[in-house]
């Protein structure tokens, strides 16, 4: 049978259009004091952009949506029309909100009808390689609700307990089996009901929106991370940025 004859599956899951929701609206405190955290460049280029960059890059995405600071949307929206960004992908900007669950919800409340698959991918996140983000896509359209990248720890995880008093040793109470644990980046993708669900469901702090999804009961699976998928937190790591892009422009000049 020709590939012309051969009837098309309705609605199959490989054909579900992916969006991209990028919560933006962090200070960035931990990085010193400055501009939010996304705004701030990366050899001339800010951080947000570079982040939008590597989303749009996989051919599955059709949609990014930019959480801005509060206060910071028309800025966000400049941004994005001042840098060349691919045709092929549509952009929306919403200001975001007090927290991360706040402004990723804000994000998804954002979304247009007609993207079954959405990804979650931290601003702070900027060179994720366009293989990580298609390895994760791939991983819901093959059925997951829900798909972390990730990584294996380089160092022994212990957990320990408050300290007694400011300055106190803290007591060390386990330590996990390190083979057993993961170090989880993003972008996280989603079955979008089940994201939608989770968000309107799970209260609590939570620090990634895959734990939502654990918490109403559903499986979570892990595929491989990237090391170039780190996430921008302190000083260092803008040292580590600029000489990943440093060594990328070394090789693409060959
Ligand atoms: O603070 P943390 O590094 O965990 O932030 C992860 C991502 O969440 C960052 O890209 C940050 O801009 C975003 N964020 C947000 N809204 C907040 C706090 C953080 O969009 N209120």
């Amino acid at each position: 049978m020709s590939d012309e004859s051969r009837p098309s599956p309705p609605a199959a899951p490989a054909a579900a259009r992916t969006a991209a929701v990028i919560p933006a609206a962090g200070r960035g405190v931990r990085l010193g004091p400055g501009a939010p955290k996304a705004l701030r460049a990366l050899s001339g280029t800010p951080m947000l952009i570079h982040a939008v960059r590597a989303l749009a890059a996989s051919r599955a995405v059709s949609l990014v949506v930019v959480v801005a600071p509060p206060d910071g949307a028309a800025e966000v929206r400049s941004l994005l029309d001042a840098y060349a960004l691919p045709e092929r992908t549509d952009f929306l900007v919403v200001p975001g909100g007090q927290t991360r669950q706040e402004s990723v919800k804000l994000g998804l409340d954002a979304l247009p009808s007609g993207h079954d698959i959405v990804l979650v991918h931290d601003a702070a996140r900027p060179l994720v390689p366009v293989d990580t983000v298609d390895a994760v896509i791939e991983a819901v359209r093959d059925g997951a609700p829900a798909v972390v990248p990730a990584l294996p720890l380089a160092d022994t995880v212990k957990q320990v307990e408050p300290a007694r008093a400011p300055g106190e040793p803290e007591p060390v109470v386990a330590t996990p089996e390190r083979a057993l644990l993961r170090a989880v980046q993003t972008p996280q993708g989603f079955d979008r009901a089940t994201l939608v669900r989770a968000h309107e469901t799970v209260t609590g702090e939570v620090t990634d929106d895959a734990g939502m999804v654990e918490q109403l009961g559903l499986t979570v699976v892990a595929v491989p991370g990237h090391e170039e998928a780190f996430k921008v937190t302190r000083p260092l790591d803008l040292v580590l940025a600029e000489a990943v892009l440093a060594r990328r422009r070394l090789n693409d000049g060959f």
